[in-house]
C-alpha cells in the first residue's frame, strides 16, 4: 500500500552539472542539481539569482553545462559550497573556451555550450532556459555512429537526500517494452 508523503517533488535523480560562465574576464563555476529538459535542444536550470555565476550568465547570455564523472566530484562539490562572491574559483578547473566563448571544463567527459534563451523569474529563483549550441564529448564515450553511449558514459546523478549516485544498467529498449505487454494479451492504448 502507498501512503501520501506530502508535496514532495519526487522527479529525481537528475544529472549533477557544473555550470560555467565568464564573469569579468574570468570563468565562474557553480554546481547545479536542478536540471531539466525543455525540448530536444533545450535544457532548464533552476538557480538562485544571487549566485555570482548568474551575474556572468545574465551579462553574457551564454553558459556551459558540464556533466561529471566520479573523478570530478570533489571539485564540483567545492564550487557548489563556496561562492565566487567570497573566493576566486576561476582556477578550480583547467578550462578552454568553446566555439561560443563559454568556459568549458577540460576534464568533464561531456560539455554543452548554451545560449540563454530566457529567464523565468519565480521570486528570486531563476529558471534559465538554455539552448544547446554545441556539445563536446570524449571520443571513447561515443557509439560508432557518433552518439553518446550511456552504457559507457556514466554521468553522476544527484538525489535530494543530498548524495551523488551512479547510473545503473540498461533494462531494455524504449518503445519496444510494450510488446511484452501486448504479448500478454492486453492492448496498447
Ligand atoms: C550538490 C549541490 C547541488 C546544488 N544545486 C544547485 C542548484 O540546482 N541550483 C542552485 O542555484 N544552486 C545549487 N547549488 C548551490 C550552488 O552551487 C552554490 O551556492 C555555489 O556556491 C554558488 O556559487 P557562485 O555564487 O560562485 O555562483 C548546489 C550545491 C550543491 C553542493
Amino acid at each position: 500500500m502507498k501512503k501520501s508523503i506530502g508535496k514532495v517533488n519526487a522527479a529525481f535523480p537528475t544529472p549533477i552539472v557544473v555550470v560555467g560562465a565568464m564573469c569579468d574576464g574570468k570563468p565562474c563555476w557553480f554546481e547545479v542539481a536542478w536540471v531539466g529538459i525543455g525540448d530536444a535542444g533545450v535544457v532548464t536550470l533552476s538557480v538562485t539569482s544571487t549566485h555570482k555565476t548568474c551575474d556572468g550568465i545574465r551579462a553574457e547570455k551564454k553558459l556551459s553545462i558540464n556533466l561529471l564523472d566520479e573523478a570530478l566530484i570533489p571539485r564540483a562539490d567545492y564550487v557548489g559550497v563556496v561562492s565566487g562572491h567570497k573566493v576566486d574559483k576561476s582556477g578550480v578547473f583547467a578550462w578552454s573556451a568553446g566555439s561560443t566563448g563559454v568556459p568549458l571544463v577540460d576534464d568533464a567527459p561531456v560539455s554543452m555550450e548554451c545560449s540563454l534563451l530566457d529567464i523565468y523569474d519565480a521570486n528570486g529563483c531563476y529558471l534559465l532556459i538554455c539552448k544547446v549550441e554545441n556539445t563536446w564529448a570524449r571520443e571513447e564515450l561515443l557509439t560508432p555512429q557518433g552518439k553518446l553511449d550511456y552504457e559507457v558514459f556514466k554521468p553522476v546523478l544527484f538525489e535530494p537526500g543530498f548524495r551523488y549516485l551512479r547510473t545503473g544498467d540498461v533494462i531494455c529498449r524504449c518503445a519496444e517494452a510494450w510488446k511484452e505487454y501486448a504479448a500478454e494479451g492486453l492492448k496498447k492504448d
